[in-house]
């Protein structure tokens, strides 16, 4: 390494300019963010809910048919969940380029993993749906509720290591501590972070459910156990209850964030999603208040307010981020700022050392000698052959050494000098014709 490179605490910023406004990346920040997310809280919710439902199945064979019903909808929520990551990792690589990857490089073989976990959850959730019937019997059905299970942990775990990440990337203070993914879940409030991720991953995925076997064109002939307005109620009353903990969890999460981010803009934006959290939670109630007959009629109402939520505590996220690192980013900035101020003096005392002392024609062809030596082949042909090759016609050895060819078979191909400059190789070329010519028989 470099010793400048090794010198520099941090490391240095990419003078490089975006592609486009900053503003553009952040707004397709934090909404890429929030697309992908959302599918992910489908996922986890959709995952967690099938495990509890087909337990409950055990008992009253409806509650299966209504697992089974939720887990055709994992393989397509996980599908969109994957894909729209795509987006915000692309933004968050270009914005926080030195943070992310110092996060990603700290958490090693954790982040890595992500990779095969992923694929081994793909596998088991697809597994789990499609042996549904066949495995429905005694020991087969403890089988299937197993892998139902296996792939939940599975749901739980990967974006648990998503989340250690994007929480160790805002602490660079604290980076010198963290010896891989185990000890990053000391720095700043991982598990907070991670309850409220899950409620929100359940209540997203009640309110989802409601609306989807709520809907008209709602095909419930798998689920004759239910009326359409039990569906409703059911899913409503997963998303109500969870929704009312996360006022419980929130505040955790809001008091135990370390105070380098915390700003009354973050406060402000906070407050806002939750006051909305909170009215979206009384329509909640008031829906479930109703009856058969009436019950979904404030869905869309309550879905437009639930995404102001979401898009509030999305931005409220990003805030926090910004103030978290404002420092970190502007000691980048400074050190990048001495770095390429050392660098080019670095370049320029050493540019101007060829010139302070010019080098003899002998000295020069010291570069050569290791392969070229006056009356015997070494590497390379001797000066002797060489100076019948090319007498009177220096500038052919300086051709030939700034891009050799490939001329004898049983040699080596000789690397090129076009750095040395015609000059200099003018001087090798006149030396070796003259050394030669001597050297002759
Ligand atoms: C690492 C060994 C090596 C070094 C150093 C080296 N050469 Fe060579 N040189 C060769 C080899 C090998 C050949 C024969 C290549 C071939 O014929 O394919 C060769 C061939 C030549 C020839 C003959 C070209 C021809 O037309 O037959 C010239 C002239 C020559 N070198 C000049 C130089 C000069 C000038 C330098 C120093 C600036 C230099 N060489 C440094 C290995 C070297």
């Amino acid at each position: 390494m470099h010793p400048l490179f090794a010198a520099t605490p941090v490391p240095h910023d990419l003078p490089l300019p975006l592609p486009i406004p900053e503003w553009t990346l952040v707004a397709c920040l934090i909404l890429f963010f929030l697309i992908h997310i959302l599918f992910v809280n489908l996922m986890v919710g959709g995952s967690l809910l099938v495990v509890w439902l087909e337990w409950m199945g055990r008992r009253q064979r409806r509650w299966d048919d209504l697992a089974h019903a939720v887990a055709e909808t994992i393989t397509v929520n996980k599908s969109l969940a994957v894909v729209m990551g795509i987006g915000p990792l692309l933004c968050i690589n270009l914005l926080y380029t030195m943070q992310w990857y110092s996060a990603n490089a700290l958490t090693g073989h954790a982040w890595l993993l992500i990779v095969p976990l992923v694929i081994v959850a793909f596998l088991l959730t697809y597994v789990h749906k499609y042996t549904w019937e066949s495995w429905s019997q005694g020991r087969l059905k403890i089988l299937h509720q197993s892998t139902g299970i296996a792939a939940a942990l599975f749901f739980l775990f990967i974006p648990f290591i998503f989340l250690a990440n994007v929480n160790l990337m805002l602490f660079p203070s604290e980076w010198e501590k963290v010896r891989g993914f185990f000890s990053s879940l000391r720095i700043g409030n991982v598990f907070p972070r991670y309850l409220h991720f899950l409620a929100a991953s359940l209540a997203l995925t009640g309110l989802f459910l409601a609306g989807w076997f709520g809907r008209k064109q709602a095909n419930l002939t798998h689920l004759a156990g239910f009326t359409r307005p039990e569906l409703r109620r059911f899913f409503y009353r997963v998303c109500a209850y969870v929704t009312a903990a996360q006022f419980v969890v929130g505040p955790l999460l809001l008091f135990t964030l370390p105070a380098v981010g915390i700003t009354t803009r973050l406060y402000v934006i906070i407050l806002s999603g939750a006051a909305v959290g909170l009215l979206t939670l009384l329509l909640l109630f008031a829906e479930l208040k109703r009856d058969d007959s009436r019950i979904g009629g404030l869905y869309g109402v309550i879905v437009a307010l639930f995404s102001i939520v979401v898009l509030g505590m999305g931005s409220g996220r990003h805030v926090y981020r910004e103030a978290a690192l404002t420092s970190h980013k502007a000691e980048i900035r400074e050190r990048t700022v001495a770095y390429q101020a050392a660098v080019a003096e670095f370049n320029r005392t050493h540019a101007a050392l060829p010139k302070a002392a010019a080098q003899s024609p002998e000295e020069l062809f010291m570069t050569c000698a290791a392969c070229h030596a006056p009356a015997v082949q070494l590497v390379g042909p001797s000066l002797v052959e060489i100076a019948t090759i090319y007498a009177g016609n220096p500038e052919g050895i300086v051709a030939w050494a700034r891009a050799p060819g490939k001329k004898r078979a049983n040699l080596p191909p000789m690397p090129p000098f076009a750095h040395l400059g015609d000059a200099n190789l003018r001087l090798i070329a006149e030396y070796m014709i003259t050394k030669g010519e001597a050297a002759q028989p």
